[in-house]
């Protein structure tokens, strides 16, 4: 039996199109592309897309894909919706997807339905012709935008300043390109949930202190898998002088980590977990590592949308998985495992709202945009920034 926790709400409703977008745009007999260029700036949807109904999105998304046939690819990170899923050439988690992105040299287009700074990966990786376009230009991530560049860059500067030589920068896939350039720059790498503890290791093999942004949680659960003392990971704080630590606290740290958190994966908590382990006294509890320490130390396993994914299909007809993550995937996999008990850890599932702003509306207006030559909502990374950053993300792809 699996259990699905809620279904998708469909067409875009008024309440959801003005959270994200303004809505006083004029309905319009305007050409498709003067449209789009008018409306760039501000991100509004042409109004006509947001009264198609669920089908008729679908079957112009169909079409408008099927015209423009191999110039475009589409990925879909694995918290999309089922919607924008069935669409997905790939789907993946952030490694997966910047893989993929990488590899897809002939498309003119990388339609990359996930947040911005996916996005903005896969425009490093890609080729200078090819142009990423990320659906709804507001669909960021809170746990990136807890480091602000400027910020980070500061940060970068006293700690480099008092501890001297030896500090490896590594920043997770959740952040700016410019920080990943930092890490580029530096002698650091990037790392995403898959391969955190080989990133890890790695830096350590080059220095002896690792500065992590943006996720505390990933971080320390990651410093924990390799051994390191939670006492020998300090946080550096935000809005606190030298981030609340004394000189001899960043000399003496293994870890220093940014504080920064996802919003969605600290809604989970033991109290969830012991819950379910009462309901259910065989249930494999499995969780993504941007959980709290408690809350993995208290789980079976963690690992990413990708590990989460593959435990479950593995798992014997009849068994049953409590899962802490983002509520579409746990859906997706509950629909795909019907010979399981699949359920969410937390019983008021809370969607990754940026994630969700990738409405099939936006997907069909960005698809039929492209078949009348206008590009909207291209995410490009500059040269400079690009440089360093690929190098932080090349070097990521070549660990195991
Ligand atoms: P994955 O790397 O597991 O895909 O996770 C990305 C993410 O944003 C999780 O919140
Ligand atoms: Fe960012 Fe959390 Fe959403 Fe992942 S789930 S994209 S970390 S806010």
């Amino acid at each position: 039996m699996a259990v699905i926790v809620r279904e998708p709400v469909l067409p875009i409703t008024e309440i959801e199109h003005s959270a994200f977008c303004r809505t006083d745009e004029p309905l319009t007999s305007k050409p498709l592309v003067e449209e789009i260029t008018a409306n760039v700036r501000w991100q509004r949807l042409p109004q006509r897309y947001m009264a198609m109904s669920p089908e008729e999105l679908a079957g112009r998304i169909r079409d408008a894909k099927a015209r423009l046939g191999t110039r475009v690819v589409i990925l879909g990170h694995h918290y999309q919706r089922d919607e924008i899923i069935q669409f997905a050439d790939f789907r993946g988690d952030s490694f997966l997807l910047s893989q993929n992105a990488a590899s897809q040299k002939d498309a003119e287009f990388i339609v990359f339905c996930g947040v911005h700074f996916m996005a903005e990966t896969a425009d490093i990786l890609t080729a200078p012709h090819q142009k990423v376009i990320l659906p709804n230009i507001t669909a960021g991530c809170s746990m990136a935008d807890m480091a602000p560049t400027d910020e980070v860059l500061d940060a970068w500067d006293e700690i480099a300043e008092t501890v001297g030589e030896g500090v490896i920068p590594v920043t997770y896939m959740n952040s700016t390109a410019a920080i990943k350039a930092l890490c580029g720059e530096n002698g650091g790498i990037v790392c995403t949930s898959s391969n955190a503890a080989a990133v890890f290791r790695w830096a350590f093999e080059r220095g002896r202190k690792v500065f992590f942004i943006p996720d505390q949680h990933l971080g320390r659960n990651t410093g924990v898998k390799l051994g390191i003392p939670l006492e020998e990971m300090v946080v550096w704080g935000r809005f606190k002088p030298s981030g609340g630590l004394t000189r001899q606290q960043m000399r003496d740290a293994r870890v220093i980590l940014w504080q920064g958190h996802c919003s969605v994966h600290t809604r989970f908590k033991v109290s969830q977990i012991e819950e379910a382990r009462r309901r259910y006294p065989d249930v494999k509890v499995v969780v993504h590592p941007e959980c709290t320490r408690e809350v993995v130390a208290a789980a079976d396993m963690d690992g990413s949308t990708e590990f989460i994914i593959r435990t479950v299909n593995q798992g014997a007809p009849g068994s049953v998985f409590g899962i802490g993550t983002e509520i579409s995937l746990v859906n997706r996999i509950a629909k795909e495992n019907p010979d399981k008990t699949v359920f969410c850890l937390d019983p008021v599932v809370c969607p990754c709202s940026t994630m969700y702003r990738i409405h099939p509306a936006y997907l069909a207006w960005v698809l039929e945009g492209m078949l009348e030559g206008a590009v909207v909502n291209q995410i490009t990374v500059d040269q400079e920034t690009a440089r360093y950053a690929r190098v932080a993300l090349e070097r990521m792809l070549t660990v195991r």
